[in-house]
């Protein structure tokens, strides 16, 4: 019962057997949270453009949601079989067309167009993916580039020219942990094909600073806001550290993460740009760096906002609390959380069809290799809406003769507006089962 056509952003697209896109998050692609004044993900936005200053940046934040598989992914290096493109991770409107499932698929178009050194670009991204207080299908990120040419240097080797652009970085006094090597033949390779050892290293270097500098920001910011609304509040210092990673269009790669609330959270990933992404987009002599940061998980912590939900919320007591942000941010203020109201858990236990039997049952029956746990998630949600808080795992075993499997799943219903009535969570549960058996031919328990 698939549309054969869906409107997005005024544009009309002709669906196949590979939508999978639910009504309620093709609706989100019309809210663009990045743009909207004194919108906490905005504000972000804001705060971290300050870092990346015009003209050497240009900002772009009104790219369309709908991209190709090539731009998404081909373009980027992914190969064919690569597990971010599976239908259980992505949503596509067709086997050619997707949802965007990172700011990366419109790096190509930008160094194509060659409009400036570097870029900023802001926008809603969508992916697969379990339900909890810090998940939502929607959320956004800033992807960010900077280039140097060749072509405009003597001698052709850009590492000077990139430490004379650090020398003019400000600098900072927070402690970075980076043990890493500047790159390693196995684990993070050198492009030595393309650079040489001192222009990776540079390139690395104003990489590493750029972005330890929008943290810091960040951070100072979210402690001065601390510290005007609780004289008493005292800070615990930043620490950052560096730790090396794997992109299919950077290398060498790394993420950073933060020390936060007793964790070392993974705040954005980065690397050297893939020379092969700058040759394709014919900028061949260019050399440069890229980096993608998640605004709604950076705005949840400058903010201290609890529950991702809450950036969806049009309620006034989220909305209001950052009113006039946007034109003076010394007005920030840390979200102070209104009333909780009262959690309800539902269990929904089933069985899979047995993996033994090979022939056997209806085939639209889950079996246990069929079986995706993201399915699970976005039927709950598509159901439940906003008033499903997290859905967890509670239990899962193997029957030792029939080979069946069987699972439960605890569903947490929480409003954040209002408190749900016994009666009514009921009836939303009864609707989420019958939608799993429906949709899954699982069998209840
Ligand atoms: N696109 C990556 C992600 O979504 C982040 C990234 C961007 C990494 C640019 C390296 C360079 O995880």
């Amino acid at each position: 019962s698939n549309p054969a056509t869906v409107e997005i952003n005024g544009k009309t697209y002709a669906t196949d057997s590979w939508f999978n896109a639910p009504a309620n998050v093709l609706a989100s692609t019309s809210r663009k949270l990045h743009l909207q004044k004194d919108h906490p993900v905005s504000i972000t936005r804001q705060i971290l453009e300050s870092k990346f200053p015009r003209p050497t940046f240009k900002y772009h934040n009104d790219f369309d949601p709908v991209v190709s598989t090539v731009e998404n992914f081909d373009s980027l290096g992914f190969p064919p079989d690569h597990p971010g493109r599976n239908r259980s991770d992505t949503y596509y409107i067709n086997k050619d067309m997707l949802l965007r499932t990172h700011t990366s698929a419109h790096e190509a178009a930008l160094f194509r167009a060659s409009e400036s050194d570097g870029y900023l670009i802001s926008a809603d991204v969508y992916r697969r993916d379990e339900v909890d207080r810090s998940h939502y299908p929607v959320f956004h990120q800033m992807e960010g580039a900077r280039v140097w040419d060749r072509a405009a240097v003597p001698g052709g080797d850009v590492a000077a020219a990139v430490y004379a652009d650090l020398a003019r970085l400000p600098t900072h006094d927070i402690p970075v942990e980076d043990p890493n090597p500047p790159f390693d033949p196995e684990r993070n390779p050198l492009q030595a094909a393309h650079h040489t050892p001192s222009e990776a290293e540079a390139v690395a270097a104003h990489l590493k600073r750029s972005l330890e500098l929008m943290v810091v920001e960040i951070f100072t910011r979210a402690k001065a806001a601390a510290a005007r609304q609780d004289p008493n509040y005292v800070d615990e210092p930043l620490r950052v550290r560096w730790v090396e990673a794997y992109f299919p269009f950077t290398s060498p790669s790394w993420e950073l993460e933060v020390y936060y609330a007793g964790d070392w959270l993974e705040v954005l990933g980065c690397g050297v740009t893939q020379q092969q992404i700058l040759i394709d987009a014919q900028v061949p002599s260019k050399v440069g760096w890229a980096f993608g940061i998640g605004l709604d998980r950076i705005a949840m912590l400058l903010f201290q906002i609890p529950d991702i939900r809450l950036f969806w919320s049009r309620d006034d007591r989220f909305l209001g609390q950052f009113a006039g942000v946007s034109d003076d941010l010394a007005r920030l203020r840390r979200f102070v959380p209104f009333s909780k109201y009262p959690a309800c858990y539902k269990d929904v236990s089933f069985w899979l069809r047995s993996t033994l039997s090979a022939a056997g049952g209806n085939s639209r029956d889950a079996s246990a290799q069929d079986f995706h746990e993201n399915d699970l998630m976005e039927i709950v949600r598509d159901i439940a809406g906003d008033t499903v808080e997290d859905v967890a795992l509670a239990d899962a075993f193997t029957h030792p003769k029939t080979g069946r499997r069987s699972m439960c799943y605890r569903v947490n219903y929480r409003s954040l507006e209002r408190t749900l009535t016994n009666a009514e969570t009921n009836r939303l549960h009864d609707q989420v089962t019958q939608a799993l058996v429906d949709k899954l031919g699982i069998e209840i328990r």
